[in-house]
């Protein structure tokens, strides 16, 4: 195990290689290879030297950022006064902040470090937000944090006013981790060890975050036994602590679900980011829906099968976070609606009705598929640039958007077409999205 310790010092820093190895005992179970001997590897002692005084003003010196045709010159420059591999891993983390603020808020993005895997591994920080916000009101004090990549959750955990002990085998992660944690002031609050998650001791923790590797040659896994570490290591250590949260990907199969957990889908912008299994909440074997970034949550309700019948004068679309939670049935009832096949997850109804587990579209035309009908609908409402969205519907929206050859300079008109399948077979709807009635 390896303490990393705080990078925050005033003074210049140290070498950063001293700072990670303090603490060189490398403890029970670690993992040995291939990151043991990271600054072997010229590209990783560089980022470890972006972490040190000079490092880190070649960086500003890169923040105001730069015109392509502009970085040959710079380039140049930059070598005149550091060596080639400090200037090649300044210019890859300027590039990764930069694309870290998609996921980050800029001016966090702009002081953080990454590992190249980093940014993609890296959980959206309103998602890490709603997630840490909720440990906290479970009554958790100090939580490890297992799998914590370059420290985003960890940042967010301590932010809500936990302490955390944040835990990553790879040297480069722990690195970035500690820095991130200086960087955005809540040093006080992080300790990052570098260790395997499996084998740590979480002796003083009240509450547990994993958050495992899920990628493997370059593919995501599906497989939560694949998962690093597998799923079942992190329920069974989960049972362990009063609290814990769970990530896993928001496609996981409702059949690995633990049936003493609680699971939580949470979507930020229309998009679904993770299922969660939550321990110590006291509502096992419930499903919710959190939708970000308003943040209204929903339990799922519904126990009974809802009606299904003909499209009405409202089509709703349920956010992807209240489908994999199974609260379709709930927006039926809310809306007074029905579905239009029993399978689908489109919700239909006659008036409109304010939903926020939904987005609502008034329907103008609901007709069989036909390509030829369609086309003619098209040119007769000057439509020339079109949504489209399909449920149960084998097409794809872009083969189908080649075939109609829309003009959008021609026809001004836009609209959403939902193309779905209903009990009279293959069925095509158009409409757009409908003012919503105040709550
Ligand atoms: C998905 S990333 C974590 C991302 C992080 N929560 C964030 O938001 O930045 C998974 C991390 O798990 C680490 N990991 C996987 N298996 C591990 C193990 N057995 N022990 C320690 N770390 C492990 C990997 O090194 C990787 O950094």
């Amino acid at each position: 195990m390896t303490r990393v310790a705080s990078s925050h010092s005033p003074d210049p820093a140290p070498e950063p290689a001293d700072r990670l190895h303090r603490d060189a005992d490398p403890g029970p179970g670690s993992d040995p290879a291939p990151e043991a001997a990271p600054d072997a590897d010229p590209a990783t002692a560089a980022f470890r030297e972006l972490l040190t005084g000079p490092g880190r003003a070649l960086l500003d010196r890169l923040a105001a950022g730069h015109r392509p045709e502009d970085e040959i010159a710079l380039v140049t420059r930059l070598r005149r006064d550091h060596p080639a591999e400090l200037v090649s891993a300044a210019l890859a983390q300027a590039a990764l902040r930069r694309r870290a603020a998609a996921k980050f808020a800029p001016e966090d993005a702009a002081r953080m470090f990454f590992t190249a895997d980093g940014v993609e591994q890296a959980t959206r920080a309103e998602v890490a937000r709603h997630r840490a916000r909720r440990m906290a009101a479970l009554g958790a004090r100090r939580v490890a944090d297992l799998c914590c990549g370059n420290g985003g959750d960890a940042v967010e955990l301590a932010r809500a006013g936990l302490r955390v002990l944040a835990v990553d085998r790879s040297p480069l992660a722990c690195a970035a981790a500690r820095a991130n944690a200086d960087a955005l002031g809540v040093g006080d609050l992080v300790e990052v060890r570098q260790d395997d998650v499996t084998t740590t001791d979480l002796a003083d923790c009240d509450a547990l975050f994993v958050d495992p590797a899920r990628r493997a040659g370059g593919s995501r896994r599906f497989d939560p036994e694949a998962y690093s570490p597998a799923l079942s290591w992190s329920v069974a250590a989960a049972r362990r602590l009063p609290v814990a949260a769970l990530k896993t990907g928001p496609g996981i199969d409702h059949a690995d679900l633990p049936a003493d957990a609680e699971t939580e889908w949470v979507s930020d912008g229309g998009a679904v980011k993770e299922a969660v299994l939550w321990f110590g909440t006291g509502l096992p074997g419930r499903y919710r829906a959190t939708l970000l970034p308003a943040g209204d949550s929903f339990l799922t309700d519904a126990t009974t099968e809802p009606p299904t019948g003909e499209a009405g004068r409202y089509l709703y679309e349920p956010d992807g976070a209240v489908i994999r939670a199974r609260g379709v049935a709930d927006v039926v009832a809310e809306v007074g609606g029905r579905l239009l096949d029993p399978a689908i997850a489109y919700v239909t109804a006659d008036t409109l009705v304010a939903t926020r587990r939904a987005t609502a579209y008034e329907l103008t035309d609901v007709l069989p598929f036909g390509l030829k009908r369609l086309k003619a609908l098209l040119r007769e409402r000057g439509i020339g640039s079109l949504t489209i969205k399909k449920r149960g519907f084998a097409m794809t929206p872009e083969e189908l958007r080649a075939k109609l050859r829309l003009e959008p300079r021609r026809h001004r008109a836009t609209a959403t077409l939902f193309l779905t399948r209903s009990a009279a077979g293959p069925l095509m709807m158009l409409g757009h999205p409908a003012e919503q009635p105040t709550h």
